[in-house]
């Protein structure tokens, strides 16, 4: 085994980040050591490499100088109990204090993988692995859907979207989604019933009633998406933080809150993310593909509008 691995490290200055060698991670009790081979990046890696999370950021420091990247799809390099050297995995880490994954290697509690199918291609499980785990806790926990009900999806083009789309469909619902105009024939492609461009229709949820808003961006609230609600139905946040008075209101409406606060998976949620995946309900969409030497460019074009799905980061060059 090296001594040392490939990782993305951040310069202490805000927005610089470069490719140095750090030393290889050891597992400790429960952990297993996994060759990370892809990765993607997410919302709160390129807040972290503008100086946001500062606090989370010491935490990381204190585990190693990789402070980004929650995700990954790889090779188990060491045995657990469950995982075997020599398994291909996927995983999804602690977001607050988990190790971090855009790194060649990575020690991550057994809880935390599962082993994907031979046939799966490590760049299609990592594009799957947290935002299709995100659609499954929308659509299966907070706002299950049952079939001819209507959907709304606000930012359907990006990671948490293109699955919650999917996965809607899966369900049977009639989903509406909101996307950029040069978005809307990807977005009826995978499957999207009606579809309004945020730049020609800004009243976009006018004309119907709607059991599910899933609002990605979180430029809405409940109180503004309360109205185009039916009786009973649910908006849902990706932020609790910036929807805090919505809790409080829909305590006093017919219509209901729901918030994200996926911060862990466990093997069970994994097991259900590549079995929806085998049947067909949740397929990759991978909008662009980065070495992890051109680790800033990903970032940049995570940051980029009119994203389609997710952008990976592949550790090796
Ligand atoms: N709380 C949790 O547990 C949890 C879990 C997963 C994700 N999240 C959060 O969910 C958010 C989305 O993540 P993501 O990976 O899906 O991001 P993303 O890939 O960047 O997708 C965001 C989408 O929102 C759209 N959008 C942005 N502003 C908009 C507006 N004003 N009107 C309509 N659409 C707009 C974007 O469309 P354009 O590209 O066309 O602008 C894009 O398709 C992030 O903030 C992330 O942190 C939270």
């Amino acid at each position: 085994m090296p001594k040392t691995i490939r990782a993305l490290i951040q310069s202490p200055e805000p927005g610089k980040m470069a490719v140095a060698q750090a030393p290889a991670p050891i597992p400790g009790r429960g952990q297993v050591l996994v060759e990370v081979k892809v990765s993607a990046v997410n919302e709160m890696d390129v807040q972290v490499r503008a100086g946001l999370w500062a606090k989370n950021v010491k935490a990381f420091l204190k585990r190693g100088p990789v402070v980004t990247g929650f995700e990954f799809a790889g090779i188990a390099r060491s045995d657990g109990g469950r995982i075997k050297a020599g398994d291909r995995v996927i995983g999804y880490v602690n977001v607050l204090s988990g190790p971090r994954t855009h790194a060649g290697q990575v020690c991550v509690d057994e809880t935390d993988i599962e082993v994907i199918p031979q046939s799966w291609s490590l760049d299609d499980a990592a594009a799957l692995v947290v935002m299709g785990l995100t659609a499954v806790e929308i659509l299966e926990r907070l706002a299950p859907v049952s079939p001819g009900k209507r959907v709304l999806i606000i930012g359907a083009a990006g990671g948490v979207g293109v699955y919650t789309l999917q996965l809607a469909k899966h369900q049977g619902a009639h989903v509406t989604v909101v996307c950029s105009e040069r978005n809307a024939a990807w977005m009826k492609s995978m499957g999207a019933n009606a579809v309004r461009a945020y730049e020609t229709e800004p009243n976009f949820k006018t004309g119907d009633l709607f059991d599910v808003v899933v609002d990605v961006p979180c430029k809405e609230s409940f109180a503004a998406s309360a109205p185009f609600l039916a009786r009973g139905g649910m908006y849902v946040g990706t932020n609790p933080l910036a929807d805090l008075g919505g809790f409080v209101r829909a305590a006093f409406s017919s219509r209901r809150a729901g918030y994200l606060m996926m911060l862990t998976t466990t093997p069970a949620k994994l097991r259900r993310l590549i079995e929806l995946a085998a049947l067909g309900a949740l397929r990759p969409a991978i909008d662009s593909r980065f070495p992890l030497s051109q680790a800033d460019q990903a970032f940049d074009r995570f940051e980029t509008r009119g994203k389609q799905g997710r952008v990976l980061l592949k550790i090796e060059d």
